[in-house]
């Protein structure tokens, strides 16, 4: 019997098509695994569309999809050249409201308006786009250094939602970690949880890492916790949108719960983040904004209801986990461990 084939790579999650008069091209994440459509996006309005629907997501790529939307939205309007800054602000502030945790796209729209005040023009705005992009591409790349010995050679490492190369620019965060493990000559399992209700886990992760040749199983999010205490799971790693001062963090709904069982059962849980994801005008994950999306996403599958007519649904996007849940954050710059109060803030400062 011949083997099944290897998928063939994915196109990346976000390209930029020509010149300043070209187009961003964003892989849309709605239709995988089964179909690769390649949006074309000529405005902001475009860009804030497909964050909205998560055509685009994942905290890093959301964060590289706005700094496009805010050149090809100012592009639209052909500001005067005084006038390039205002526009960018209004722009930015339609990119911004789209999507509330993931620190990422604050941070980059930032970087943006701050690169406008200097600069003044509507093309430098294509530059700073394209150089987050590069820079996203450049920690992805270091934090798979950074983490990949952590991986337990034969063992088992359990993650959550979807952290990987369709999540940023570049070759993800957590995953990051474990495509680094894989090159270097690590051999181990993965177990994806699926991710309810829009299945990250099942549709995204266990996507990438079966293209790459990693063992992967797909389990249910309820799953987690008995797998952990029958000592099934090794290691877990996950990514972040946001992580506050004190080290706790925002993530995908059901991360809080894996962090528990992890503590409970002695597993280690780290977090693999870039500096981008440090929010430090945050004290604790009290203060973390929580997405919470439409019900509808909760009582169907597909175009199937789920539950009987009239029944409501709760859909918080994200969870808060205490940063003392979790063993350490795996950077660009290194690996943050506890106190993490001290940790970050010297990281951050050293990074600025
Ligand atoms: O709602 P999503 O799919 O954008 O949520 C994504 C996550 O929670 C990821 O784990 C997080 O953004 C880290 S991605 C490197």
């Amino acid at each position: 019997m011949s083997k099944p084939s290897k998928p063939s790579p994915l196109p990346p999650s976000i390209a930029w098509r020509g010149d300043a008069e070209g187009c961003l091209l964003l892989l849309d994440q709605t239709r995988l695994p089964h179909e690769r459509v390649v949006l074309e996006i000529n405005d902001a309005e475009g860009v804030a569309d497909a964050i909205l629907r998560l055509a685009v997501r994942g905290a890093p790529a959301i964060g590289v999809a706005a700094a496009y939307g805010l050149y090809l939205g100012v592009r639209t309007q052909r500001p005067m050249s005084g006038a390039v800054l205002d526009c960018a602000r209004e722009v930015a502030a339609r990119l911004l409201a789209t999507r509330p945790t993931a620190i990422n796209l604050r941070w980059a729209l930032d970087r943006c308006l701050e690169h406008a005040r200097e600069h003044g023009s509507v093309e430098s705005l294509l530059t700073i786009a394209q150089h987050l992009h590069t820079d996203d591409q450049k920690r992805c790349r270091l934090m798979g250094e950074n983490g990949w010995q952590l991986v337990p050679k034969g063992g088992t490492v359990l993650t959550h939602c979807n952290a990987g190369r369709l999540a940023t620019a570049g070759d993800g965060s957590a995953l990051s970690v474990l495509f680094a493990a894989w090159r270097h000559g690590a051999r181990f399992e993965v177990i994806a949880d699926e991710t309810r209700p829009l299945l990250q886990g099942a549709r995204l992760t266990a996507l990438e890492l079966h293209a790459e040749g990693i063992p992967v199983q797909v389990a249910p999010d309820s799953a987690a916790a008995g797998l952990i205490s029958r000592k099934e799971v090794d290691l877990v790693l996950v990514g972040a949108d946001r992580v506050v001062s004190n080290g706790d963090f925002a993530n995908k709904v059901g991360t809080y719960s894996v962090a528990l069982a992890c503590q409970a059962h002695s597993v280690p849980f780290y977090v693999v983040a870039p500096l981008s994801t440090f929010d430090d005008q945050i004290e604790t994950g009290a203060g973390i904004p929580i997405e919470e999306r439409s019900p509808t996403e909760v009582l169907t599958l597909g175009s199937k209801a789920l539950t009987p007519a009239g029944v409501g649904a709760r859909n918080p996007a994200f969870d808060v986990t205490p940063g003392g849940l979790v063993t350490g954050y795996v950077t660009e710059v290194g690996i943050l461990e506890p106190p993490f109060d001290r940790a970050i803030k010297a990281a951050l400062e050293s990074s600025r």
